[in-house]
């Protein structure tokens, strides 16, 4: 039972700056181990500790303060001596801000075919060498501490939702359970770095609500996890490719339950219209390989909706990728580019960065260009779908604080879908 286990400190301060009056959704500061950051906020996806095609330089520069790494990546490679004797992820990406890192189960399930869930564990064939392989609760909260992230996450046992079989369904919800508690058990041993404290001190683990799209389901599993009191709490096993009204109805029946005073996480969201809704229904923090994935294929998120670059009409077009976007990419070379920081709500913050750079003024004819068969194309969009992604959530952050979100979704949708392209 939960009352059985100690309480867990926390790593992080969680403060509700502002609310929208109609909608659910807020505007905060969360402080972390390495910083503040302010939501609601994107988190862009670094999988084995590097954003296909950025430097963490340009990372930062595009306002980025918490990015994701994924712990089944990292500890098959470079693997846990390495990470142990380079001190963490930090270092080794040469990263100085947060970092979230994902348990590994769910990537495992989703890549490997081969993987089965048991209630020791996932069990899983090396991808190197195809040896069995066993990731427990135990073990991936050990690697995410040898990873040293700023936020872990529990190993959860993921469902998709579209999944029929309503008895697997709960089992794995109520595994999802039993594994936060062998989670939090190993999460407070003492630290190997500090042995007079334990993990819970320097990383702050979140549980991951899981239920399927069964709303009392995911009720249930709610209670018991917000029971356990971790410093924050995901929602889980969502964009598997459900309907909107029904995963608006799950997002909105977990956050209905969940304590206001903790963030809320919607894990692997999404696209630019799931991240505005989703605030809407009180989550504050998303992540999702989407944005730059696509950028690799050529498309370029903007105001007024997402355009292929690859398409001949563009090979005329000396335009900025996104006129209303003042990224590194899109500002001109004439003027100064701005990161999409905003710190509006954070006194101080962001002075470790002095960030300041000209322009590269690139047009869309250019993107076209490169598009074909220069990797640097996919670079250039990369660096533009991740600001645009995090500059979304600084406008939809200063909607909440002036107390205009329902009339920001409109625009912001208006813009999309009859935007002038
Ligand atoms: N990424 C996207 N969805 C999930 C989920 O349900 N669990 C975990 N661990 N990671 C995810
Ligand atoms: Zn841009």
């Amino acid at each position: 039972a939960a009352s059985a286990i100690p309480k867990m400190p926390s790593a992080l301060t969680f403060e509700i700056r502002a609310r929208c009056s109609i909608t659910k959704a807020r505007a905060s500061v969360l402080r972390l181990p390495h910083g503040p950051i302010e939501t609601p906020i994107f988190m862009p996806v670094a999988t084995q500790a590097s954003l296909k095609g950025l430097t963490p330089e340009q990372l930062e520069a595009a306002g980025c303060r918490l990015c994701l790494n994924n712990t089944y990546h990292l500890g098959l490679k470079p693997g846990q001596a390495v990470l142990n004797k380079v001190g963490g992820a930090h270092k080794l990406q040469s990263w100085n801000h947060n970092i979230l890192t994902d348990s590994g189960g769910f990537q495992m399930v989703s890549l490997l075919e081969l993987a089965t869930v048991t209630e020791k564990g996932v069990e899983f064939l090396s991808p190197h060498d195809g040896t069995p392989m066993l990731l427990t609760p135990e073990h991936s909260i050990d690697l995410q501490h040898s990873i040293g992230s700023d936020i872990i996450m529990q190993l959860d046992d993921v469902i998709v939702t579209t999944s029929p079989d309503d008895a697997r369904m709960r089992e794995a919800m109520l595994r999802s359970v039993r594994w936060l508690d062998r989670c939090i058990a190993e999460h407070m041993k003492p630290d190997a770095l500090n042995p007079s404290a334990t993990y819970a001190e320097r990383q702050n683990l979140f549980c991951i609500i899981q239920g399927g799209l069964d709303l009392d389901m995911r009720r249930e599993c709610a209670e018991a996890m917000v029971a356990r009191d971790t410093p924050g709490i995901a929602i889980g096993g969502l964009s598997g490719g459900e309907e909107k009204d029904k995963y608006c109805a799950v997002v909105k029946a977990c956050t209905d339950v969940l304590p206001e005073g903790k963030p809320r996480y919607v894990m692997g969201v999404g696209y630019p219209e799931d991240l505005i809704v989703s605030i809407a229904l009180g989550a504050d923090m998303f992540d999702c390989v989407w944005g730059t994935r696509t950028a690799r294929f050529g498309n370029a998120i903007t105001s007024g909706g997402v355009l292929n670059l690859r398409n001949a009409k563009y090979a005329n077009d000396f335009g900025p990728v996104d006129p209303d976007c003042n990224c590194i990419i899109c500002s001109p070379q004439d003027s100064p580019a701005r990161p999409p920081l905003n710190n509006s709500l954070s006194t101080p913050s962001y002075a470790d960065t002095n960030y300041s750079a000209k322009g590269l003024g690139i047009s869309r004819a250019y993107i076209h260009h490169l598009a074909a068969k220069e990797t640097a194309g996919a670079h250039l969009l990369t660096m533009h779908n991740v600001a645009y992604l995090l500059n979304l959530m600084n406008k939809a952050k200063q909607a909440v604080i002036e107390d205009r979100y329902p009339q920001f979704l409109k625009d912001t949708f208006g813009k999309w879908y009859n935007g002038d392209k």
